[in-house]
C-alpha cells in the first residue's frame, strides 16, 4: 500500500516536473513546434487562435506597454492593464502633494477624467514574418564582419521602407537565435493613452522592495489605462477630440480562477535572456559583474532610504529611482545565487566538453565548430578585468545624477566650439535643456546625489583598486582632497552649476556662445568628461574587441547547439518581441524542508500588516472588507480571497503586465514578478525553482469594485462566471 503509494507519487510528481517548461516561443511558429504539447497539457484553442494575420485572433488583445512592459484589451472600448510598476512612472508624474496618486490610487469615474501620459505609447504587432533570405541576399561566407553587417543593414532598412509605404505602421527587423534567422514586425503604434485607475501604492506595490521578487506574495501589482484614437479608429496624438480605441479584439475573463496541476500560458513582450553563452559568460555575469553592481547599488539604496523614510517630499521623488535601482540590485543576488545552487557554470563546462568531442569527430572536414571552446576563452580572458571596470565606472561615479546631467551637455558644449554653427541653432538647443532641467530637478534631492558622490568616489578609489583599471583623474583627485570624501563631493557640490536649479536655469536663460566656459570650467562637468573620456579611450576598445569577436563566434556556436542536439526544440534568446511561454500552476520549493503553495490569500496581507512600516500598511477599508469577507462573486470556492498565484511559465523583465491564460485563452492573472529562487532563468533555467508570480484576476476586479467603487469598470469587461 505505501509502496504503491510512494510510487505513484513519483509518477505524479515526475509528470509534474516534466511540465514545468523552459521557453518563449514564437507565436507564430507554435503550430509546429508546441502545439501537440500545449493541447496535451490543455490547451483548448488552435493555433490562429492564438496567432492569425488573417483574423483576430488573441495576440490582438497584447500590446507593448511603453517600452518595456506587456499589458492587455480587457473591453470593446480599448481598456487595457498592465502592472502598478509598469504605469509607476506615469503615476508617479500626475501625482503632487496634494493629488498624491501614489499614495492614495486613483480611480477616473468617468471618461472625462481620466488623465493624459505625454510620452507613452501602446503598441500592436499587426504582423510578423521570416525575412532571413531576402536580409542575407548579398551576404557571403567569406566577407568580413564589416562587410556583412552593412549589407545587412542596408537589407533591412529597404524592407522596413517597402513595409511601411502608404500605411500608418512603424517596422522593425530583428535577429533571432543571433542572427541565424531575421523576422520583420509590423507594429501599429498608439500615443494617446490615458490613466483610468491605480489602487494606492500600499495595495499596488504591498510589500514594496522587501517583498519583491519574493513569494510568498501579496501584492496587487495592476494599474488601468485606456487607448485613445482619431474619429477614424487610428493612432492620433493626444487630443480632446480623440475617441477610445475599438480594438479588433479583448480578452474575457474568467472568474473560476486556477488550481494546481491547472495550464497556463502566457503572452507578453519578454526583453533579453542569454540562454545560449558559453559558460565563461555565464560565470562572468555571476561571478564579476553582479557582485560590483549589487556592493555599489546598496549604498546608493541606504543613502537614498535615509532621506526618503523620514520625508514625504523625498518619498515621492525618489520611489522610482529608488525601486528601479533595488529592483537590479536584487535580482542579480537572487541570480547568482540560483546559479551557484544549480552548479551553472559547471554544468555549462560539462555541456561544452560534450561539444568539444562532438565538434572534434569532423577532423578530417575541419568543423567550423572545432576551434570555439579556445576561441571562446581567448576572448574572455583579457575581457574580465575591462567589464569590471567599466561596471565599476558606470555603476559608481557615473551613476551620480549631477554628472549625468553635466555630461549630458556635450551637445551644446560641441555646438558652440562648432566655427560654422549659428547663434540661432545654439538658442534652440539652450531651450530644449532649459525645458528638460524641470523634469531633473522635479524629482531631485541635492543632498541625496552629494552624498551618494562622496561614497561612491570611495568605492571607486579604495575598493575598486586592484580589481578594476584607475583613470589617474581620480588619483588626483584623492589627493586634492587629502583622501576626504566628503569633503570632495560638498566642495565639488558646491561650485557646479548642475546642482542647482536657480544656477542653471539662469545660465541657460540668456545664454550666450561665451558662456560656454562656465559649463567647460564646471567641476562636475570636468569630472563627467573626463571619465566618459577615459572610458572611451582605454575601456571601450577593449569591450568593442571582445564583442566583435563575440558577434562572430555566437551565431556558429548557436547553430552548432542546434545541429548538435537535433530534437531538441530551441527558443530564439527573448528580445522584446511578442512570444508565448506555457506552463502549469505549480507550488514549489525554495529550499530544503521548505514547500510553498501555489496561491497566497488577503490573510497574508493582514498578517504581514504593519503600520509603523509604509509598504505594509493596510487601508481601513480593505480590512473592513476582510473582516467582512464581502468579496462577491471574486472569492474562491472555500470563500477566500486569493491575491497571487505562481506557476511554471518562463518569463522575464518585459512579461511584466502580461496576461496569464488558461486552455481557453480567458485571463486568469496579470503577470508582474518572478521567485527570487529562480530568477537566474535568464541565463538557465531550473524547472525545479523557476515560477512566475502573477496577479489573480479577482483579486484585481475585487479592488476596482468593492474597494474603490468603479464597477463601472468591471462592467465595461466580459466576465465568465
Ligand atoms: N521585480 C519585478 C520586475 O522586475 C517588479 C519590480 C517593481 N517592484 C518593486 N518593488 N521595485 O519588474
Ligand atoms: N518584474 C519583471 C517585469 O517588470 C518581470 C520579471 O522579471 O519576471 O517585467
Amino acid at each position: 500500500m505505501t509502496r504503491l503509494f510512494f510510487a505513484s507519487l513519483i509518477l505524479i510528481l515526475s509528470a509534474l516536473n516534466l511540465q514545468a517548461k523552459e521557453g518563449m516561443w514564437i507565436p507564430m511558429l507554435l503550430e509546429q513546434k508546441n502545439l501537440p504539447e500545449m493541447q496535451s497539457m490543455g490547451l483548448k484553442l488552435t493555433a490562429a487562435d492564438l496567432y492569425s494575420v488573417n483574423q483576430s485572433s488573441l495576440k490582438d488583445a497584447i500590446v507593448l506597454f511603453g517600452g518595456g512592459c506587456t499589458g492587455e484589451v480587457v473591453s470593446d472600448q480599448g481598456l487595457i492593464l498592465t502592472n502598478h510598476h509598469c504605469g509607476f512612472g506615469q503615476i508617479q508624474a500626475r501625482s503632487t502633494i496634494e493629488h498624491d496618486y501614489l499614495k492614495d490610487g486613483f480611480w477616473a469615474m468617468s471618461q472625462k477624467e481620466e488623465l493624459p501620459n505625454p510620452g507613452l505609447t501602446v503598441s500592436f504587432l499587426i504582423s510578423m514574418s521570416d525575412v532571413t533570405n531576402e536580409i542575407l541576399k548579398g551576404v557571403t561566407p567569406s566577407m568580413s564582419m564589416k562587410e556583412r553587417n552593412d549589407i545587412i543593414r542596408s537589407n533591412a532598412s529597404e524592407i522596413r521602407k517597402m513595409a511601411t509605404e502608404g500605411n500608418h505602421y512603424e517596422a522593425q527587423v530583428r535577429p533571432f537565435y543571433y542572427g541565424n534567422e531575421y523576422y520583420l514586425m509590423i507594429y501599429e503604434v498608439f500615443t494617446d493613452i490615458r490613466l483610468v485607475g491605480t489602487p494606492p501604492s500600499n495595495i499596488g506595490k504591498f510589500g514594496g522592495d522587501t517583498d519583491n521578487w519574493i513569494w510568498p506574495r501579496h501584492t496587487g501589482d495592476f494599474s488601468i489605462f485606456r487607448i485613445y484614437a482619431g474619429k477614424d479608429n487610428k493612432p492620433a496624438p493626444y487630443s480632446k477630440d480623440n475617441v477610445p480605441f475599438k480594438p479588433r479584439r479583448h480578452l474575457s475573463i474568467s472568474l473560476k480562477g486556477v488550481q494546481a496541476g491547472d495550464f497556463t500560458f502566457v503572452y507578453g513582450f519578454p526583453g533579453r535572456t542569454e540562454e545560449y553563452l558559453p559558460f565563461q559568460g555565464v560565470d562572468l555575469a555571476v561571478n564579476i559583474v553582479n557582485p560590483i553592481r549589487i556592493a555599489l547599488r546598496e549604498i546608493r539604496l541606504s543613502i537614498i532610504s535615509s532621506y526618503s523614510e523620514k520625508n514625504d517630499t523625498m518619498r515621492l521623488k525618489y520611489a522610482a529611482k529608488h525601486a528601479g535601482i533595488a529592483n537590479g540590485w536584487k535580482k542579480w543576488i537572487g541570480e547568482s545565487r540560483g546559479i551557484k545552487r544549480m552548479k551553472g557554470v559547471e554544468i555549462k563546462k560539462e555541456f561544452e566538453n560534450k561539444f568539444a568531442q562532438w565538434a572534434g569527430v569532423d577532423e578530417v572536414a575541419q568543423s567550423p565548430f572545432q576551434g570555439l571552446p579556445a576561441a571562446f576563452e581567448e576572448a574572455y580572458t583579457p575581457y574580465k578585468k575591462w567589464k569590471a571596470t567599466e561596471t565599476w565606472l558606470n555603476e559608481s561615479v557615473l551613476s551620480v545624477e549631477a554628472i549625468r546631467l553635466a555630461r549630458s551637455f556635450t551637445p551644446l558644449v560641441s555646438l558652440c566650439s562648432a566655427k560654422d554653427s549659428t547663434d540661432l541653432s545654439i538658442k534652440t538647443l539652450t531651450q530644449k535643456y532649459a525645458r528638460s532641467i524641470d523634469g531633473f530637478f522635479k524629482n531631485y534631492e541635492m543632498r541625496i546625489d552629494r552624498d551618494i558622490l562622496a561614497a561612491m568616489l570611495e568605492m571607486y578609489i579604495i575598493k575598486a583598486n586592484g580589481n578594476a583599471e584607475q583613470p589617474t583623474e581620480l588619483s588626483e583627485l584623492y589627493r586634492t582632497y587629502k583622501g576626504n570624501f566628503k569633503n570632495a563631493a560638498e566642495d565639488l557640490f558646491e561650485k557646479s552649476v548642475f546642482t542647482s536649479k536657480k544656477e542653471i536655469s539662469a545660465l541657460l536663460e540668456n545664454f550666450r556662445r561665451k558662456d560656454i566656459k562656465r559649463i567647460k570650467n564646471d567641476p562636475l562637468y570636468k569630472l563627467a568628461i573626463q571619465l566618459t573620456e577615459y572610458n572611451k579611450r582605454i575601456v571601450y576598445p577593449h569591450i568593442i574587441a571582445f564583442d566583435r569577436k563575440f558577434d562572430s563566434l555566437m551565431p556558429i556556436y548557436m547553430k552548432a547547439q542546434m545541429e548538435m542536439q537535433p530534437d531538441k526544440k530551441f527558443f530564439p534568446d527573448a528580445n522584446s518581441t511578442l512570444r508565448i511561454s506555457y506552463g502549469k500552476i505549480d507550488g514549489y520549493s525554495p529550499e530544503d524542508g521548505v514547500t510553498c503553495n501555489y496561491y497566497t490569500t488577503l490573510k497574508g496581507i493582514m498578517e504581514k500588516e504593519n503600520p509603523e512600516v509604509y509598504d505594509y500598511v493596510v487601508e481601513p477599508k480593505l480590512k473592513s472588507l476582510f473582516f467582512s469577507k464581502d468579496y462577491g462573486r471574486y472569492a474562491d470556492a472555500s470563500g477566500e480571497m486569493r491575491t497571487c498565484f505562481i506557476a511554471t511559465n518562463h518569463t522575464t523583465g518585459g512579461n511584466s503586465g502580461s496576461p496569464v491564460m488558461n486552455g481557453e485563452g480567458q485571463l486568469l492573472g496579470l503577470n508582474f514578478d518572478r521567485c527570487w529562487e529562480g530568477t537566474m532563468s535568464d541565463l538557465m533555467y531550473d524547472p525545479d525553482r523557476c515560477r512566475n508570480i502573477s496577479l489573480d484576476i479577482r483579486y484585481c476586479l475585487f479592488i476596482i469594485d468593492k474597494f474603490a467603487g468603479a464597477g463601472h469598470l468591471v462592467d465595461e469587461m466580459t466576465i465568465i462566471e
